[in-house]
């Protein structure tokens, strides 16, 4: 899809659609004293003789969030449509409400067969507006139906940008690279396990990386042994396809001596059957997303190498599938991570810290000085925050507190959970140094527990994105799938990164 700044006055642009959007209390206003309109919205009103006054006296347009108005062929508006979305209170409105009522615009014109279409915004957005309108868009435009011979709908083919301020451009741009990285993730996410095993993972994001400039050293069976990953090579033997570890390396133009150097470790399950400790049949489809972490650590680096971050920055990505088998671990078996700290497997099914245990272990070996990793981890986060928050767990108070208000400026909901040393209590082995699962309670805490063995003392933030990863049921910004969350939160972190 294209998106375009466009210098016309509103009412005179040919597009199958104009969209703009209105607030509450401006069509409340309208409603008790007429002729009170203001800003477009008024020369809309004017262009359209009086169309939108009359809507809102009548009742029907309110302003509430994402209530959408079509309107046809209206008299004095060159485009065939005019979507009026509600916007909702002006207090309650940013840059994450912008971004949801331009994906929420798209995905219902979408519907309705439109192909071009022009956003009018209230405001001249700069920057940030435009950022978060294109990724709207962006993000809305998308549908998972690859494998779909017939897409239905068909996706939108451009958009103008009307009525938008100096520096939008730049807006524009950085949206364009950041939806395009969440998307990337998004389309990982849906792959199906038969086409998305750990090599072919590896080969795409080798090819991603090579495409956008960046380093990339992908680890085989071979190398993972020969550094003594037991971990991760413990969840890898059930299955016929070897594991892999993929490393993405971004090197800043300009690197300062003693810089920090910021690690990102994504889990990548590329299925998740539970292994010996087999999981029910039900919903185990979904267990194909079991890689989104890892996904989600592919795109950020892909955005990163656009936009050009001032700190060094290396993505490990552990791969494999967790399976049954004559070969599998079995419960009880005991492993030696890379780290050297053995591990009694209670549960095969609790495999996906056992991948991160090695992937933090390498990070910090290639230098990272500060760790975030990314992980569908537990149904007990999900229990926990349902689909709306991410889990986030760290060690360092500095450092999570800057993730949190990067999530918060990326729009990302997410939920600091607690880390007391009481629980780690619950992961003590009686035969090895640490076991991979706690008791039935507290799930979420007790993984991140099981991961913060392996941090040592490099500040480290944990996101359980179990929740938040997989959309089951679509909403109106944003279709059923993988949703590449943590990639806008971890892009933002790297680009305002303190390099003292
Ligand atoms: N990949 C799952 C976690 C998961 C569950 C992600 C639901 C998305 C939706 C993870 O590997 C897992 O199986 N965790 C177990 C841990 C348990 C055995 C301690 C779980 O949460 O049940
Ligand atoms: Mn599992
Ligand atoms: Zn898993």
């Amino acid at each position: 899809m294209r998106v375009s700044l466009e210098n016309i006055p509103a009412a005179k642009i040919e597009a199958q659609a104009l969209v703009t959007y209105v607030f509450e209390p401006e069509i409340e206003q309208e409603k008790a004293s007429k002729g009170s309109l203001g800003g477009v919205l008024a020369e809309m009103d004017r262009a359209a003789g009086g169309a939108i006054a009359k809507l809102a006296a009548s009742g029907e347009l309110t302003g509430k969030m994402l209530e959408m108005t079509l309107l046809h062929f209206v008299p004095g508006i060159a485009a065939e449509r005019l979507l009026l979305v509600g916007a909702g209170k002006r207090e309650s409105f940013g840059s994450a409400e912008l971004r949801k009522v331009a994906a929420s615009a798209i995905r219902f014109l979408k519907s309705r067969s439109v192909k071009r279409l022009a956003f009018l915004a209230r405001e001249p957005e700069s920057a940030a507006g435009a950022e978060a309108i294109t990724e709207g868009l962006l993000l809305g435009n998308f549908d998972g139906d690859k494998h779909r011979t017939e897409k239905k709908p068909a996706p939108i083919e451009s958009v103008s940008l009307v009525g938008f301020g100096a520096g939008a451009q730049a807006g524009v741009d950085r949206g364009i690279v950041i939806a395009g990285a969440q998307n990337l993730t998004r389309e990982l996410g849906n792959e199906p396990s038969n086409l998305m095993t750990p090599p072919i993972l590896a080969d795409q994001a080798a090819a991603v990386a090579r495409a956008a400039g960046l380093t990339v050293d992908v680890l085989d069976e071979k190398r993972i042994a020969e550094l003594k990953m037991g971990a991760i090579l413990s969840v890898a033997q059930g299955s016929a396809v070897p594991p892999r570890v993929i490393v993405i390396t971004y090197n800043p133009p300009n690197p300062k001596p003693g810089a920090p150097v910021l690690g990102l470790v994504g889990k990548a399950v590329t299925f998740d059957t539970g292994g010996i400790s087999i999981k029910p049949a039900n919903d185990m489809e979904k267990m194909k997303f079991d890689m989104a972490g890892g996904a989600a650590m592919l795109g950020v680096m892909q955005a990163l190498a656009t936009l050009k971050p001032a700190i060094k920055v290396i993505a490990v990505i552990p791969s494999a599938e967790n399976m049954p088998g004559g070969r599998a671990q079995k419960p009880g078996d005991v492993q030696v991570a890379m780290s050297g700290k053995s591990i009694e497997v209670i549960n095969t099914d609790a495999e996906g810290r056992l991948l991160l245990a090695d992937g933090i272990a390498y990070a910090k070996q290639l230098g990272a000085t500060h760790l975030v990793d990314a992980a569908t981890l537990t149904g007990a986060v999900v229990v926990a925050l349902g689909s709306v928050n991410t889990g986030v767990f760290g060690t360092d108070k500095a450092f999570t507190d800057r993730v949190l208000a990067s999530a918060q400026t990326a729009g990302e909901k997410m939920w600091q959970l607690p880390l007391d040393e009481e629980y780690r209590d619950l992961i003590k082995s009686t035969i090895a140094d640490i076991q991979n699962v706690g008791g039935r309670w507290g799930g979420a805490i007790t993984a991140a527990w099981f991961l913060r063995e392996f941090t040592g003392d490099t500040p480290w933030v944990h996101l359980d994105i179990a929740g938040t990863a997989w959309l089951d049921d679509p909403k109106p910004w944003m279709g059923k799938g993988g949703t590449g969350v943590a990639v806008r939160t971890l892009i933002d972190l790297a680009m305002n990164f303190e390099t003292k």
